[in-house]
């Protein structure tokens, strides 16, 4: 049986933005977030709080959250990446309430995302969850590459399963299994599942990071709705990758993932119309067509057989 209701946790403004050269302003990403929160949205990562030299798009964080944090909304939930002590200061003084550390389950791959192997970033994540906890942060970590690893191939679930436990060690609210390029399948979604679930993480605290670079993603998003799982990553616009990740195209469009829950009558909370919105807001931004498929197609009105689409 699927799950009555889940959470669509939206990457857009951090995942969607932080590898598109074109520069939007810190403006422009208000008025983004401003359209997500419009839509439904309740849970969007807003930044990150890394080197700018490494991520540029994303430099604006100090400034991005100063601006969200006024908003003292209570119904709203902002988490930023932090990878070290030096981003959890930067997150603390632009009054972030809730971070994501994020390691993966390949060596190679973190050393060139944040320059320490696995077993290193856990050491540096330590007393960042700490100070986190004490603050009363919600806290998520990521672990990429769960389904493959663009330098080393095959990813045991074994591994997963290790730095899953070691996160939720370190006292976490939620894991987060990464796609990272996107070549997951369904089959892979239900054995990390089970493994973990097996491992004694409680279904509720596994999320799904799907990257869309070979159409799997929602086919992977139904096997873990299938397996329990209540939360999983989208991005308005389908946009998304890593940096450090060759091949690692657009996440998860959040519209499309949006359009199959509608269809599954599974509850969530977002209004398709208002993300198609601000779909098309981040694509004028980043002057690109928008590639998403129900961002392009629209909704479906099954009493009439109209296509559905927000008014320009
Ligand atoms: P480093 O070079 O290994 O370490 O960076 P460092 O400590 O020697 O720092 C180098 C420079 O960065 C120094 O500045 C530091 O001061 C500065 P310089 O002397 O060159 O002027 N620095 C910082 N500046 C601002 N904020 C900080 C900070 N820390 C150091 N917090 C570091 C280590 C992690 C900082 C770097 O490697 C980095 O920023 N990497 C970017 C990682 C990133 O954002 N990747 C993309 C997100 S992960 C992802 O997309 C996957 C995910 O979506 C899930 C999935 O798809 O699976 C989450
Ligand atoms: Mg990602």
């Amino acid at each position: 049986m699927l799950p009555e209701q889940v959470r669509i946790y939206e990457v857009g403004p951090r995942d969607g933005l932080q590898n598109e050269a074109t520069p939007i302003s810190t403006t422009d990403k208000v008025a983004f977030i401003g359209l997500l929160r419009a839509a439904g949205l309740r849970d969007i990562e807003a930044t990150s709080f890394v080197s700018p030299k490494q991520i540029p798009q994303l430099a604006d964080a100090d400034e991005l959250m100063r601006h969200l944090t006024a908003e003292r909304d209570p119904q709203m939930r902002y988490p930023v990446l932090v990878p070290n002590e030096r981003g959890l200061h930067r997150a603390i003084a632009a009054g972030a309430t809730a971070l994501a550390v994020f390691t993966a389950a390949s060596d190679e791959f973190t050393k060139r995302n944040i320059g320490m192997t696995t077993d290193e970033s856990l050491a540096a994540f330590a007393p960042v969850l700490r100070r986190a906890t004490e603050m009363g942060w919600w806290r998520r970590a990521y672990v990429s590459t769960a389904f493959g690893c663009p330098f080393t191939g095959h990813v045991d679930v074994a591994k997963v399963v290790d730095v899953a436990l070691r996160l939720d060690d370190l006292g976490v609210d939620e894991i987060c299994i990464g796609d990272t390029i996107g070549v997951g399948v369904p089959s892979q979604v239900h054995d990390i599942t089970a493994n973990l679930v097996g491992a004694g993480i409680p279904i509720t605290n596994i999320a799904y990071h799907f990257h869309d670079t070979r159409g799997t993603a929602l086919a992977n998003v139904l096997a873990g709705l299938e397996d329990g799982i209540t939360c999983f990553d989208a991005s308005t616009g389908g946009t998304g990758g890593c940096p450090y990740a060759p091949g690692a195209a657009g996440n998860l469009a959040t519209e499309d993932l949006v359009y199959l829950l509608d269809g599954l009558g599974i509850a969530h909370g977002v209004d398709l119309a208002g993300v198609i919105k601000a779909a098309r807001f981040a694509a004028a931004a980043l002057n690109k067509p928008l590639t998403s498929k129900v961002g392009q197609a629209g909704g479906w009105d099954s009493a009439t057989g109209a296509r559905l689409l927000p008014q320009a």
